[in-house]
């Protein structure tokens, strides 16, 4: 620990999965917890970020395949590629300080040596899974955990799945975690201990199934080959082999383990406050002193994912807006312990109120009128004065308010403004350490907007007319508002960095008053304050032509269809041949060694199922079209493809390289028919 340090934290994102593109969603933790972070080393602490990659399990080699290249090339290419995980977290700003890969060498041989350690202790031990595994959330769930017969996290089909196994004695450890989330604050907000508690452990925590033999990317269990550790065992780790956990290539174990907080969204909850610490109190080691389960981004009402299209994408979002501004968006718009609606049209209003409006104007009506009426640099004697400095002294002796403003006329607006401002530090504080970010901007942003009613109570312009007369009263209001401005900007460096450096050049400030002390002092600006107009830091964004540039992004354009592709007249009596039947998705798979076609099961409403085959697979997979109700042609003669039968066609919308499958409310029964 450095010697003028407060201490060693130690915070932590969870590791992505390259498996597909991340939206801003994903992005959504990593910046709360490198703002955290910030916040943190601005405070003086030591601090260790930590963020990285979770590469293996099967989701990985499946796609791998499906791109035929190798799992670990597949991989490399979105986590190192050109707009890969590495360059999104660049470009947001991200400041980690180590950036793990679970296929790197040091963390595989530490993961099996972790295995055979709680093998040996006799917390694993082999026997035979049979139940259910979901493949995209790479999650074993028993048949009692399920939610409708699907995935309780994900609400997708599950399949059976039976094989040898390495079992991890969790329910060992079922009163001891119950225990630790009931009876400490492990784990926040409060709510998700109750899910966790009622949902998964009171029903009866299970053995959980911590290897696979059906597939090989993964961790190989070293002393049984064709093991492979499930991908969970091998992701948890992560927050201590970056430390140096069971390997050489790190040695920071001693100052930064436990952690001080894990973030992780809702829906890792699980893993993180139930397995991670039973596999920890298996090792006997430390627990993380927190894991805090955030709430999801959702876009205009939906989850978040990247068929949402462009509007999602964190690169073009940054282009239009700046980075600062997403990044300010996400944490001053949503409680970070609950869900929250995404929408362009929120994200633009809060740019042009918050960042254009109150803390643009705050900063450029500020600095342009020391231009216009000092020169560029107040005179002397604008500093605080004794009144000032006594209001100050009574407020910070007073943290929990009560302070009384007693002044009247000027000194009054002079005096609200001071102390709301030199008090600000503390109430920003304690919300950040309870991760309320929204609360802790909130804060600021009523400085900010105090700060500009101080403008219009004190109408510099009017004292401007007779400066003779009322110079030194006008510079000492510019100085309050430039002070104002500093602390602001303080506190505003976690959430928006590079703005926040830009914004201090203007000010005229240096590092002694961009420090966490200095946030809580009045009077650090020198009176001969000479700040510099400069560029517009949040400019305006007009909200129609905006919103209407990300929704024509979203829109590729199709090619207008020419005339001589419309087919010839038909009577009604031919369209009349047409039996058009509702019916309902009952199973659907691809069909093996076929590229294009699915297979789906249908009910249309006689009874006895249908078969379409459909080759439509390169549009949609085949779970996500479970229980759609949809429409299809079932008087067409059958047609062999593929070796298999296939009576009817289904109904899809196509233009150009789009195609949608024409899907009916879940209201209208199969066997309906469309006349
Ligand atoms: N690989 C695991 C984590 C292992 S940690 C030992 C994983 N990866 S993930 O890429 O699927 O998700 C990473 C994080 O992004 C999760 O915390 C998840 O909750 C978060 N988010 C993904 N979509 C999100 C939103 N739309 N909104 C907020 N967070 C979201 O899970």
């Amino acid at each position: 620990m450095c010697q003028q340090c407060r201490g060693n934290y130690y915070i932590t994102t969870p590791i992505y999965y390259p498996s597909a593109k991340l939206h801003i969603g994903h992005a959504y933790c990593t910046v709360a917890t490198d703002a955290m972070a910030r916040y943190k080393r601005l405070q003086g602490y030591n601090v260790m970020f930590l963020t990285g990659t979770d590469e293996h399990g099967q989701k990985i080699e499946d796609k791998a395949k499906e791109a035929g290249v190798t799992p670990k090339e597949y991989v490399d290419n979105i986590v190192e590629g050109e707009k890969g995980v590495r360059d999104l977290w660049k470009l947001m700003n991200i400041s980690n300080d180590r950036f793990i890969r679970t296929t790197d060498d040091y963390h595989v041989a530490a993961v099996q040596k972790i295995f055979k350690k709680m093998y040996d202790n006799g917390d694993i031990y082999k026997g035979t899974y049979r139940g259910k595994y979901c493949k995209p959330c790479e999650s074993f769930w028993t048949e009692s955990q399920l939610v409708d017969g699907k995935c309780p996290d994900c609400g997708r089909e599950v399949v059976d799945a039976e094989e040898e196994a390495y079992f991890f004695r969790l329910s060992k450890y079922a009163s001891r975690v119950r225990d630790l989330l009931v009876n400490t604050d492990f784990l926040e907000p409060r709510s998700r201990v109750n899910e966790m508690v009622n949902n998964f452990i009171d029903p009866g925590l299970e053995d959980l199934c911590v290897s696979r033999t059906s597939f090989t990317w993964g961790v190989p269990v070293d002393f049984d080959p064709g093991h492979v550790v499930y991908v969970w065992v091998d992701a948890l780790f992560n927050y201590m082999t970056a430390l140096g956990f069971q390997n050489d290539k790190y040695h920071d174990l001693e100052a930064f383990w436990p952690a001080d907080v894990h973030f992780v969204g809702k829906e890792i909850v699980r893993f993180h406050s139930i397995i991670w610490p039973a596999m920890l109190m298996s090792l006997n080691l430390p627990l993380p002193k927190k894991v805090y389960g955030h709430g999801w981004l959702n876009f205009g009402g939906e989850k978040m994912s990247k068929s949402r299209g462009n509007v999602v994408d964190p690169y073009i979002l940054a282009e239009k807006f700046g980075v600062d501004a997403l990044r300010f968006f996400m944490l001053r718009t949503f409680p970070f312990g609950s869900d929250g609606n995404f929408t362009n049209e929120s994200l633009i209003n809060t740019i042009n109120l918050d960042l254009a409006n109150d803390l643009g104007n705050l900063l450029s009506r500020t600095t342009a009128m020391v231009g216009k009426y000092f020169g560029g640099k107040l005179p002397a004697g604008s500093g605080v004065t004794e009144a000032e400095r006594q209001a100050v002294e009574l407020v910070q002796s007073k943290p929990e308010g009560g302070y009384i403003v007693t002044a009247e006329g000027p000194e009054k607006t002079d005096a609200e403004l001071v102390t709301l401002a030199a008090s600000l530090r503390d109430r920003y504080e304690e919300q950040m350490e309870r991760y309320q970010f929204q609360n802790a901007l909130e804060a600021v942003f009523k400085v900010i907007r105090r700060a500009n009613k101080y403008i219009d109570e004190n109408a510099p312009w009017v004292l401007a007319k007779d400066l003779a007369a009322n110079g030194a009263r006008l510079a000492h209001v510019l100085y309050n508002l430039l002070e104002t401005t500093r602390i602001c900007g303080v506190l505003l460096t976690p959430f928006m960095p590079g703005s926040m450096d830009k914004l201090f050049a203007q000010l005229g400030v240096g590092d002694e008053g961009r420090t966490w002390d200095s946030a809580a002092q009045w009077g650090v600006l020198p009176e001969e304050a000479a700040p510099v107009k400069g560029e517009n830091l949040f400019p305006r964004i007009d909200m129609e032509k905006e919103l209407a540039a990300l929704e024509a992004l979203n829109k590729p354009a199709a090619p207008a269809i020419p005339l001589a592709e419309a087919k010839p007249e038909i009577a009604f009596d031919d369209f009349e041949k047409l039996d058009l039947t509702v019916v309902k998705v009952l199973a659907c798979e691809k069909v093996k060694k076929s590229e294009k076609l699915l297979k789906f099961t249908l009910d249309d409403g006689t009874g006895a199922p249908r078969t379409i085959l459909s080759g439509i697979a390169k549009y949609y997979q085949p779970e996500e079209l479970l229980g759609k109700t949809l429409v299809a042609v079932t008087n067409l003669a059958p047609r062999k493809m593929m070796g298999q039968l296939s009576c009817g066609m289904l109904l899809s919308a196509e233009r150009g390289d789009q195609l949608h499958l024409v899907k009916l409310s879940d209201e209208i029964l199969p066997g309906s028919r469309l006349v």
